[in-house]
Parts: structure tokens; C-alpha cells; sequence
């Protein structure tokens, strides 16, 4: 069954980008590889804003290099959010969308197939599918990062009676949290 999983690397102050959108800060951090396992191996289709979708563009440069898009995403469909005009890079399956992310679920769920969706970010739009009761899990890699402000990791609020803890690993300097998430009601039902 396809989990919708928001993926993403925060500071400990609650950041996934800093207030010019540059992740120096992330790529300062020493990585370790500790066998976590790669989020695009169980992803059938990936979700991101247009702020996102930039910084790859821009990182990688990809317009120019088109098969660093294939290299990052490989053949998965990618859903774009965005009401802006974007260039897309050649021979990529990015499907540019809009709106109330609920109209577009049975598309991105038949996109993804038996495997699971990667919501890469930012984290309203992962809030959106919170609100749409379309976010089964929040895997946050924490890293010894504070950041005096930037982007939010996750602008809602969801209490504990919505999130749990399932699973907690160190990753060298790096801490992995797996977080469960129900649905607005279902705590209850
Ligand atoms: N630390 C990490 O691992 C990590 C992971 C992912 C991202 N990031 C970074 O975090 C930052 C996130 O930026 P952000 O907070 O601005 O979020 P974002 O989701 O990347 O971009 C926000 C934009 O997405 C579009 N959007 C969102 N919801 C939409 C909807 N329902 N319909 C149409 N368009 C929609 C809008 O674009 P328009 O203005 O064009 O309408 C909005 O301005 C970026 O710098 C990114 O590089 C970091």
C-alpha cells in the first residue's frame, strides 16, 4: 500500500533551508553511511515545491545536464507544485500541478503505484497533505545545525495524539526519526 512520506534533513532550531534558501549548512554536516536506507528505493513517485524544485535546478544545473534530473529522480514521476512558469529539463516526467493538493491524490497515488510517495518538501506543501489527510509518515534526518531562521520544516500544528515515534537511529553526527502519522480524526475513531 503507498505511504505518503515527507523525507527531509532539519536543524535542530527546525529548518530545512536558511533564509536564502542555501543548504551550506547541510552539506558542512560529515555524513556517515550507517546503511539508512535511500528513500528514492522505495519511492514510486516524488512531490515538491517550485522553491525546491529550483534549488535542484540551480545545484545541479541541471537544464543544461538533463541526465542529472534522470540521475536525481531516475524514471519517477515527479509532481511539481507551482503557479509559476518553470522550465523543465529534457526527458523528464515532471507533471507541473496546482491548487488543492486532495484534487490531485488519485493521480500521484496511481503514479506511484505499490510503492510509496516522497514528499521532498518544502514543508507547507508537506502541511497540505497533512491537511488533506495525506501524510502517513515524517522521516527527519537532524543535524547538529541551528539556524537563526529560514525555511520551517513543518508549519502545522499536530499534536502528540497524532504523532508517533517509530523508529530513532545514530547516524554518526546524524539522528534519524521515523515519525507515524495519523490522520485528523483517526487518533479518535
Ligand atoms: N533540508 C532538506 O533536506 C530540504 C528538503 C527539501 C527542500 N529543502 C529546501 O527548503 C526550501 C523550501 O522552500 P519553501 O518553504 O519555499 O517550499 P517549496 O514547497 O519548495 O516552495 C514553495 C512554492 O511551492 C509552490 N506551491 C506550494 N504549494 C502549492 C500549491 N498547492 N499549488 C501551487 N503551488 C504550490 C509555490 O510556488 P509558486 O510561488 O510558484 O506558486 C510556493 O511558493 C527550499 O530552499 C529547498 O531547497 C531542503
Amino acid at each position: 500500500m503507498t505511504s505518503f512520506v515527507y523525507s527531509t534533513a532539519t536543524t535542530i532550531t527546525g529548518h530545512i533551508a536558511d533564509q536564502n534558501h542555501s543548504l551550506d549548512w547541510l552539506f558542512a554536516v560529515e555524513s556517515t553511511d550507517v546503511g539508512i536506507e535511500n528513500r528514492l528505493d522505495t519511492s514510486g513517485a516524488l512531490v515538491m515545491g517550485r522553491s525546491t524544485y529550483e534549488w535542484l535546478l540551480a545545484h545541479e544545473d541541471v537544464l543544461d545536464n538533463p541526465e542529472k534530473w534522470l540521475g536525481f529522480s531516475g524514471e519517477r514521476p515527479v509532481f511539481l507544485f507551482t503557479t509559476s512558469e518553470v522550465k523543465l529539463p529534457e526527458r523528464s516526467d515532471i507533471r507541473v500541478r496546482r491548487g488543492d493538493v486532495a484534487e490531485v491524490l488519485p493521480e500521484i497515488r496511481e503514479a506511484a503505484g505499490d510503492a510509496d510517495v516522497w514528499i521532498v518538501g518544502g514543508g507547507d506543501l508537506a502541511g497540505q497533505f497533512s491537511d488533506a489527510g495525506a501524510l502517513d509518515e515524517i522521516e527527519l534526518h537532524l543535524m547538529p545545525v541551528a539556524l537563526d531562521g529560514g525555511q520551517p520544516v513543518f508549519p502545522r500544528r499536530v499534536e502528540s495524539d497524532r504523532l508517533s515515534l517509530i523508529d530513532a537511529r545514530k547516524a554518526g553526527q546524524i539522528s534519524w526519526l521515523r515519525f507515524a502519522v495519523d490522520a485528523p480524526g483517526r487518533a479518535d475513531a
